[in-house]
């Protein structure tokens, strides 16, 4: 019998609708237009790789090869990309020898927040590609332990390969580095109330990188999607927390503006963890914000939430999400 063609969704020209409806009431009506307008493509933005360069070597070459870029104000070391394509920067030598790395720029604000100290004992549970895990390496200096694990096979691989280029995974005095292909749960129960500090940047519906016009980045969004990822997320933010020593930190980040996916995530943590959590008021000078939502869907959420970051998306930063956690001894 012949086999029935599975029928291939035919995906919307335009931003769902329900999807506009639901950012008006997340970003307010005065700011609705505004935000709207930055459902666009980015421009290219990268940071220098500490562990293979420095910024003077990197601006040196920069100028070598005419590329010219703006400093990001509030992260030393991280540029946007003014006169050329992607491209021509993707191809040049500093890029294919791991000099930079180029991330979005709200990408770069978790591990900022988490501030991994060299020597401290570091697990990014849901790390691949790696442009976190690598930042943090940056940070910590190649000193102490980090644990850099992905559930998904395709994904680890290119961790493994950026981790090699980036030079995280060169062995180093005082350095213990380590990639793992587990679900987070399994992993988590390995290393009970362990790490000093975990990064928890989970799966979820990427709404911070529609495009508008650009049906892919879209066309599969569905409140159904959203509501299917709140319990992986809810799963991954349980675990992250097992494994967190008492006094130690956990970073939970997204790039959605779902506040199912968001503030609703970290309520329920701190309805579930009680007077076991302090949320640490996050801010980053520089960087424009909006306020979290702290009523959805006739829920009113934990008054702590409102110390969470929501960043507001403009036509250079996506509109990430960061909440920061401290577990109490
Ligand atoms: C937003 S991405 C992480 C991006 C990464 N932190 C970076 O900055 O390059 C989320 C990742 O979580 C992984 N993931 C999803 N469910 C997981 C689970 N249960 N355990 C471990 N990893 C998981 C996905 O494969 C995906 O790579």
């Amino acid at each position: 019998m012949a086999k029935k063609k599975k029928k291939k969704k035919v995906l919307g020209k335009n931003l769902p609708e329900k999807f506009l409806e639901r950012t008006e009431i997340i970003v307010g009506k005065s700011k609705f237009e505004m935000v709207r307008k930055t459902f666009v493509d980015k421009p290219t933005t990268f940071r220098v790789n500490t562990l293979k360069s420095s910024i003077e070597e990197v601006q040196r070459l920069l100028a070598e090869k005419g590329f010219k870029v703006k400093q990001v104000p509030w992260l030393k070391g991280a540029y946007i990309l003014q006169n050329r394509s992607k491209r021509e920067l993707t191809t040049a030598d500093f890029y294919l020898e791991g000099k930079i790395y180029v991330q979005s720029l709200a990408s770069m604000v978790p591990p900022l927040v988490l501030d991994p100290q060299p020597g401290e004992k570091v697990l990014d549970l849901t790390a691949a590609p790696g442009s976190k895990t690598s930042q943090m390496a940056g940070m910590m200096q190649k000193k102490g332990e980090l644990v850099a694990n992905d559930l998904n096979k395709v994904r680890f691989f290119r961790l493994k390969a950026n981790m090699e280029l980036l030079g995280v995974d060169i062995p180093a005095d005082d350095w213990e580095f380590s990639l793992r292909m587990e679900d987070g749960s399994a992993l988590a129960q390995e290393y009970p109330e362990y790490f000093d500090k975990v990064l928890l940047d989970v799966p979820c519906s990427g709404e911070a990188r529609f495009i508008e016009g650009y049906p892919k980045s879209y066309g599969y969004w569905s409140e159904k999607k959203i509501k299917n990822l709140e319990y992986r997320q809810h799963k991954i933010l349980m675990a992250g927390w097992s494994a967190l020593a008492p006094g130690g930190y956990l970073v939970y980040s997204t790039c959605t503006m779902a506040p199912e996916e968001n503030e609703m995530r970290i309520s329920k943590l701190l309805e579930r963890v009680g007077e076991h959590a302090k949320v640490v008021e996050v801010k980053v000078s520089g960087l424009k914000t909006l306020s979290p939502i702290m009523h959805w869907r006739e829920r009113d959420l934990h008054p702590d939430v409102a110390k969470t970051l929501r960043i507001l998306p403009t036509m250079e930063v996506e509109g990430f999400y960061t909440a920061k956690i401290q577990k109490l001894a």
